[in-house]
Order: structure tokens, then sequence, then C-alpha cells
């Protein structure tokens, strides 16, 4: 948490804690299980983004709203908002009652469905988080890279965790004349791109 982060988010943040241990516990299977990234990610997710330059913020797999939780916080900081996707309906309940509780349902926009049916309808990204299925990656990358605004912030989640499915984008993405890159060893691993 930030020092000046609302009860409401606090809050919420504990319920979807505790939502995702019980999950990975009591042998939900993995596409209905949170999976939401450590509170160490949120963190750096929303110092990152509180940093981008001017332009739009997109997350790329909301789940129950954690990270977008954390996300918030670099709006309220920047005044910006969050356009967040997400193609299962049972995670968008779940969200949509996240942003409602955390009273940010005013700064965060859920869009229904695959995003990778809906990134070219957004230009200026200024930062992105990707956190989807491991196979819609590269796809993703190549829709939100030319879309970026100099000086934007690409962050992508698993890249060490899910090291060998991975590997061949994060090695393209580092090899990017587009984008300078590298990856920074918190949570399951994040790979952290600003666009030149
Ligand atoms: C790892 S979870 C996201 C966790 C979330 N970022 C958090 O930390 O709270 C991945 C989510 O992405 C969604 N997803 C996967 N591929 C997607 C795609 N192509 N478009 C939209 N949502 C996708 C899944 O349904 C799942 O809820």
């Amino acid at each position: 948490m930030f020092h000046d982060t609302p009860e409401a988010i606090v809050e919420r943040m504990r319920v979807l804690e505790n939502l995702n241990a019980t999950d990975r516990q009591d042998g939900t299977a993995t596409f209905e299980r949170l999976r939401q990234v450590p509170p160490a990610t949120g963190r750096f997710l929303a110092i990152v983004a509180a940093s981008a330059p001017e332009g739009a913020f997109i997350e790329i797999g909301t789940s129950g709203g954690y990270s977008g939780l954390w996300l918030s916080l670099a709006c309220r900081a920047t005044g910006r908002t969050l356009t967040t996707f997400e193609m299962s309906p049972a995670k968008i309940e779940i969200a949509t009652a996240t942003f409602e509780a955390g009273g940010v349902d005013d700064i965060v926009t859920i869009v229904p469905g695959d995003a990778r049916e809906h990134l070219a309808d957004h230009d200026a990204i200024a930062f992105c988080f990707l956190d989807a299925e491991k196979d819609a990656y590269q796809e993703c990358y190549d829709l939100v890279v030319p879309r970026m605004v100099g000086g934007g912030l690409l962050v992508a989640d698993n890249v060490i965790s899910h090291e060998d499915v991975l590997k061949d984008m994060v090695d393209r993405a580092i090899a990017d004349e587009r984008i300078d890159a590298l990856v920074v060893p918190i949570g399951s691993g994040l790979l952290l791109g600003r666009k030149i």
C-alpha cells in the first residue's frame, strides 16, 4: 500500500489476497483461479505507472481486479484512467465488484472479450501491463508496442516463472530496437520495456 491509500482499497486488496491464497490451496481449476500478482509486483506496477508520460493506461488480463487496484493508485496520483481487458465473464463479475468496492469504478473501465480484438482501437499508450494467457503475449506485444508513445512503459508478468514458453518473446523484446528492455526479478519475473 502507499501512505495515502484509501481504506476501501486496502480492504478490497485484503479480500482478494485471501481469495487468491485460498484458490491456490482448495483445488480450484487453474483458469478459474485469480492468479493475481503478489503485493510487491503491485507496488512496482503502481510506481512505474505513476512515472509514465502523458497517454493512456491499459492492462491486459484483469482477473479479479487486484493489479487494477494498484494501477488505480497510479491513476489517482496522476489524474489518469485505466482501461483493462478481460475475457472471462466470471472474472469480470469479481473485478466489477472490486472496482466498486474500492471506489475507483469511475476511473477504471473493463473491456470484455479477447484483448487482441480491441487493442487496435487504442492509441497513445503510455503504460501497459500485460498479464494474459502466455500464448497471447507475442500478439499483444506486437499490437501494443507500435501504439505506445515515446517514453511509454510496458510491463509483462511471468517471464521468469514461465521462462520456457515466454523465452522467444522476451528475447525478441530485448533485441527490439523500438524499446529498451530488461527482466526485473520481482514476483514471477517482469519484463520492463521503455519505448524509445
Ligand atoms: C494471470 S490473470 C491476471 C491477474 C491480474 N492481472 C491481477 O494481478 O490481479 C490472467 C487473466 O487474463 C485473462 N485473459 C487471458 N487471456 C486474455 C486475453 N487474450 N484477453 C483478455 N483477457 C485475457 C484471463 O481470463 C485471466 O483472468
